[in-house]
């Protein structure tokens, strides 16, 4: 057992407080005991925070690593599929032969999602943007399968499955409604990114297998990611014991957010509003203006000070998907490149550590694709749905397992009379 402490000084008092040993990253300093003594850590936005354990995800932000269960994100895309990456998540191990199959059957037995979502859908506006509608599917979803024993395995096993079944119908219905277009039906014997695309594309470009694995990648590639802002509201949701399906609306709904999941699409607008190359040094000195609260999206990340391992595969993916399709001069591509490269070179960037992450090229490839930017962040949802369920799957089964209640340094008025 490890005995090794931190030693706190409080007022006179000596607080040894436990060190915990992580398999890779910083070591833990456990705090519970501050609360007795009547003090609390203030550490806004979670810096040095660990809300809780997990063995699912591991960054290192100053190296540019992502493991998966022990695997780095550059082998999973290249060598696995969505679905396989996806078993890992939940499971911990990559599956055998038969293990793989009888997922994906299990998987595409769940493709069609229940009339409600078509009710649902009906509620909205033609124009709404997707994300919104998927929010209120899932509380469609809650109120359809309600209740969920939380605490039984098998239960939130079907539930887990079920919902990554349904997932690419809600985000290809979504769009088409907020198209005003009608919707295709689910196929048998896709995979899960070819479903994806007859769904969203029926024919037209349901069938290039090109553009159906640059899908699959980009599946891979935003499935998990540890604690991030959307997983974390997941966890504090599930915490309460909440229905699952409300707790992947909390999740969808932090992840929207331009500062996290909506940055891809923010990419798109930054880099057509840049336009040509030679406007780039405007932009660049508004990004480092801190009296302009432009950002370069895209640009930047609370963990990696360093290329995120992501963005890497992703760029390489860009490279494969232009070329496929004879947009290798994309002018889009071609600023963003020049943007990365100038940025690269800038002091504010370098001092700060700031590079490309997972949203600097991903939408690049989408659009070259044919998807729509709207789409771009429901995409993202699509494949962190798979991150969101193993995250609150491990939270249902750990021992600490307790509701988020986190405290506050109150700086309010002192107690007074009316
Ligand atoms: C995702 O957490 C995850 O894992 C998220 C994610 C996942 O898979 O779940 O990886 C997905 O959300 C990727 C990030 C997508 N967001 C964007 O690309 C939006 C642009 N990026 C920034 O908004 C920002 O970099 C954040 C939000 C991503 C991270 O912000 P932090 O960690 O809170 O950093 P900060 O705001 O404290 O910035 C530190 C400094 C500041 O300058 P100073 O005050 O020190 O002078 O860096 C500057 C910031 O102004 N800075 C930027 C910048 N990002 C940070 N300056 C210009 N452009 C940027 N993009």
């Amino acid at each position: 057992m490890n005995d090794k402490v931190a030693k706190l000084n409080i007022e006179g008092e000596t607080l040894d407080l436990p060190i915990v040993n992580a398999t890779y990253g910083p070591h833990l300093v456990e705090i519970e005991a501050l609360s007795k003594h009547e003090f609390f850590t203030y550490d806004p936005g979670f810096i040095s925070t660990a809300s809780c354990r997990s063995a699912i995800t591991y960054i290192n932000g100053e190296k540019g690593i992502l493991l998966h269960r022990g695997y780095p994100i550059d082998q999973l895309a290249a060598k696995t599929d969505f679905l396989t990456t996806a078993y890992l998540l939940l499971n911990g191990e990559l599956p055998n032969s038969t293990e793989q199959n009888e997922f994906k059957t299990i998987i595409a037995s769940h493709v069609n999602p229940p009339a409600i979502v078509h009710d649902t859908l009906q509620g909205f506006a033609k124009g709404a943007h997707p994300m919104a509608m998927l929010i209120s599917l899932m509380g469609a979803l809650a109120g359809y399968f309600h209740p969920i024993k939380i605490r039984d395995a098998a239960e939130r096993k079907h539930m887990i499955e079920q919902l990554i079944g349904f997932m690419p119908a809600l985000v290809a219905w979504s769009y088409q409604h907020h198209i005003g277009q009608k919707t295709y039906s689910p196929r048998a014997g896709l995979s899960y990114a070819e479903q994806f695309m007859y769904l969203l594309f029926d024919d037209k470009r349901g069938n290039n297998p090109i553009l159906n694995k640059a899908i699959d990648r980009i599946l891979i590639l935003h499935a998990d990611h540890e604690q991030n802002a959307s997983t974390s509201t997941v966890r504090l949701a599930g915490s309460t014991l909440a229905n699952p399906y409300a707790c992947m609306a909390a999740g969808i709904a932090a992840l929207w957010g331009p500062a996290h999941g909506g940055a891809n699409e923010a990419v798109i607008k930054m880099l057509s509003e840049i336009e040509d190359e030679k406007n780039i040094p405007k932009f660049i000195a508004r990004a480092k203006d801190s009296n302009d609260n432009f950002r370069l999206m895209g640009f930047g990340h609370r963990v990696y000070k360093n290329y995120d391992p992501r963005a890497k595969v992703m760029k390489q993916t860009c490279d494969e998907v232009l070329s496929e399709l004879g947009e290798q001069h994309d002018p889009l591509f071609k600023i963003a490149l020049q943007l990365e490269r100038i940025a690269l070179e800038d002091d504010y960037f370098i001092q700060r550590k700031l590079y490309p992450n997972v949203d600097f090229y991903s939408g690049i490839i989408l659009r070259a694709i044919g998807i729509p930017t709207e789409l771009f962040t429901p995409i993202f949802a699509l494949a962190r749905t798979v991150g969101w369920l193993a995250q609150w799957g491990e939270m249902c089964d750990d021992n600490d397992f307790k509701i988020g209640r986190p405290r506050q340094w109150y700086t309010g008025p002192k107690v007074r009379d009316i």
